[in-house]
């Protein structure tokens, strides 16, 4: 028997598998199942795929015992305290911080990119008056392909990367306009000497009949928030944008699905479903201490958004990064506004409490990044909009690296049938 080798013997049948035990550059021994089946007659059963790995990846990394999140080895902290978000751009997709030229020159490009055509203006204000702006989204990604006969030839690499361009660039641009047609406002157009932070908020906030001015704490909490979120390894959406465009599917199809699936409560509206608690809070006059006494109950099913983890057992490392980016905006939006100071005392609650410290349930990015985007004027339903927008450059680092994997094939899992047997057909 080797050590490179997990040996599965069948005992109904006596079939054995020597099966290789893969190891990565970091995290746990892995067992390569795809002989299973040609030796043993065997498929796994695995649903959510939670002891299961789809692919290789060298993109991130996390260990949620120790609470460590990696790009390309950089921690998110070094990444979130020195980076700006095209930086992390450039890191996701390419494997390396630039340099200032290839910043420049990677920053240039992008700009180059941020319009989009008359039509989509058109596309985009077609839409019903009260759509929800992940509606509008995903249906204009999934339009783009429509637009861009030029570029959607998967297995041409330059293809591939100047549709990865011209998403990460027009997205700021769709989400903005989003808010502007909820909001029956006039379509702004990008302004490219702007940071992409600042330009967001511009596209978002400014209005053609006067100036407007982000402030560079506000800016530097957006670019914060882009940072944390722009990619978490094989998390749903992300799996779905891999299952898509494994098929061969065009990238825009394929990163509208990823939104599509992001839209979901379980993945991409947790921060949603913390301001909704906070305001609950607010309008039914609970206190912070019978709040957290329901948490405890166990005949109430109620649990305080934004504790725990189901991966980061330990602290989510993008909490503490957002933490203090989200205190110094709330600083700087002054202490007068009671929901804020809400979310404070909560925190600072539930951090002294011995249940919450037990069960090692500490706040998670969603606590704090609902309340940034709350400071920053963004409506909640604008919130998974701002996470699909972080995270396109992660779905679209995944995608290529899919497309660039030898060991690619289109995804089509097996399932265990429950159903009736073969039967015949009833006369008639
Ligand atoms: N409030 C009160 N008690 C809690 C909470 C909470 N938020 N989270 C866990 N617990 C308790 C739970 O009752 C259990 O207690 P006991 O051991 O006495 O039975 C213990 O802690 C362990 O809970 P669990 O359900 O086994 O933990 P889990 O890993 O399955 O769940 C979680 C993780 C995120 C689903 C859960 O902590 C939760 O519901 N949190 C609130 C929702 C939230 O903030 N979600 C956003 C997560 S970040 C999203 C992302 O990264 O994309």
């Amino acid at each position: 028997m080797s050590n490179d080798t997990v040996t599965i013997t069948d005992n109904a049948t006596g079939k054995s598998a020597d099966l290789p035990r893969i190891q990565g550059s970091i995290g746990r021994p892995t067992v390569d199942v795809r002989k299973l089946a040609g030796s043993t007659d065997l498929f796994t059963y695995d649903p959510g795929f939670a002891a299961t790995a789809s692919c290789k990846s060298s993109i991130t990394y996390i260990d949620g015992d120790q609470g460590i999140l990696l790009h390309r080895g950089y921690s998110i902290e070094d990444l979130a305290a020195n980076s700006n978000y095209l930086e992390v751009c450039h890191l996701l997709l390419d494997g390396e911080l630039p340099n200032q030229d290839e910043f420049n020159e990677f920053e240039s490009i992008i700009k180059n990119h941020t319009m989009v055509h008359e039509n989509i203006h058109r596309f985009m204000s077609g839409f019903r008056y009260d759509a929800h702006p992940m509606a509008m989204l995903s249906a204009t990604v999934a339009a783009l392909a429509s637009f861009y006969h030029d570029s959607i030839d998967i297995n041409d690499e330059e293809h591939r990367k100047i549709t990865a361009h011209r998403l990460i660039a027009k997205m700021p641009t769709m989400a903005s306009y989003c808010f502007k047609h909820m909001r029956g406002q006039p379509f702004m157009s990008p302004k490219n000497n702007l940071s992409y932070s600042e330009n967001f908020l511009h596209l978002m906030f400014a209005v053609p009949a006067g100036d407007y001015v982000p402030s560079p704490t506000a800016v530097r909490a957006l670019e914060t928030i882009l940072i944390l979120h722009a990619d978490h390894e094989q998390n749903a959406s992300t799996s779905t944008v891999r299952l898509a465009g494994s098929s061969g599917a065009n990238p825009f199809a394929s990163i509208a699905a990823g939104i599509a699936c992001l839209w979901g409560p379980a993945h991409g509206g947790a921060n949603e479903a913390v301001m909704n608690m906070l305001d609950d809070i607010m309008d039914t006059g609970a206190t912070i201490e019978s709040t957290i006494a329901r948490a405890k109950d166990k005949s109430d099913p109620f649990r305080l958004m934004g504790f725990g983890h189901r991966v980061y057992k330990n602290y989510d490392p993008r909490a503490a990064c957002i933490q203090k980016v989200c205190h110094d905006l709330l600083d700087e939006l002054g202490g007068d506004q009671p929901l804020f100071q809400l979310a404070r005392e909560l925190e600072e609650a539930v951090l002294a409490d011995d249940y919450f410290k037990e069960r090692k349930l500490f706040p998670n990015v969603d606590f704090y990044s609902g309340i940034v985007l709350r400071a920053l004027n963004i409506p909640m339903s604008m919130f998974t909009v701002m996470f699909a927008m972080s995270r396109t450059v992660g779905w679209i680092a995944h995608w290529q690296e899919m497309h660039n994997d030898p060991e690619f094939r289109i995804g089509r899992p097996q399932q265990i049938y429950t159903g009736e047997t073969h039967r015949p057909y009833p006369k008639k």
